[in-house]
């Protein structure tokens, strides 16, 4: 299994002084940004827009994890990678087209991953394994930080970790809501790489620690 990368959620951080947060993680040795972009329409909240991505490129060489919580994800993928985007995630449950908007992901650069909600079935998310280089299970609901880890959501997380070695694919698993320390041995436990954490992270007394538990974990 590959080597588990911790991608801190700036949902959590201080929006007010987001490039100081940002450079205060990367200074610890985080490699990856999540950075969750939100419409009002396919989730109840609002977070950031392409320019505070394109902002925050200027001042970071991190590798930025945008997920993508909207309805129209095909209209905002070109203003993302513009802004520097290194992985754009996107979701099955909105209706429009996947597979091109994941085809013109990378054709712009940038690496696709494809998003399935904590009741959307695997199923959904397998016509798209083969042109992706991440999938993100969720863990909570999508639209707030602060959520509790949802547990049988590993069930899905167990069957693409299977879906992955028997087709020898090569993405990522991501998880993503109410990671903290003790959640993320659960997953790692059921073949996750990948782990978003807002909240726990942010808010964590010391996060080298974190950061280190977090990567240390086998
Ligand atoms: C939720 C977002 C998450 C959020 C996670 O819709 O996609 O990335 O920031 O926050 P925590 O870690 O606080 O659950
Ligand atoms: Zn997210």
């Amino acid at each position: 299994m590959e080597s588990p990368i911790l991608s801190p959620s700036i949902l959590a951080a201080d929006h007010t002084r987001l490039a100081n947060d940002v450079r205060a993680v990367e200074g610890l040795g985080v490699q990856w940004l999540h950075i969750d972009i939100m419409d009002g329409h396919f989730v109840p909240n609002l977070s950031f827009g392409p320019k505070t991505v394109a902002d925050l490129r200027s001042k970071s060489d991190l590798f930025f994890d945008v997920h993508l919580m909207i309805d129209n994800p095909r209209e905002f993928i070109e203003p993302f990678a513009d802004a520097g985007a290194n992985l754009i995630s996107i979701h099955t449950e909105p209706e429009y087209n996947v597979s091109e908007t994941l085809k013109r992901i990378r054709e712009l650069g940038a690496q696709a991953g494809i998003v399935i909600n904590p009741d959307t079935n695997v199923a959904d998310a397998l016509p798209f394994l083969s042109q992706v280089d991440l999938v993100l299970a969720m863990t909570v609901q999508p639209g707030f930080g602060g959520q509790s880890f949802t547990e049988p959501v590993l069930d899905k997380v167990r069957e693409l970790d299977h879906i992955r070695q028997s087709k020898s694919l090569e993405f990522r698993i991501q998880v993503d809501g109410g990671i903290n320390t003790e959640t993320a041995k659960l997953c790692r436990r059921a073949g996750v790489d990948t782990f978003v954490a807002g909240t726990a992270f942010f808010r964590a007394p010391d996060r080298a620690a974190f950061l280190k538990e977090i990567q240390s974990m086998d």
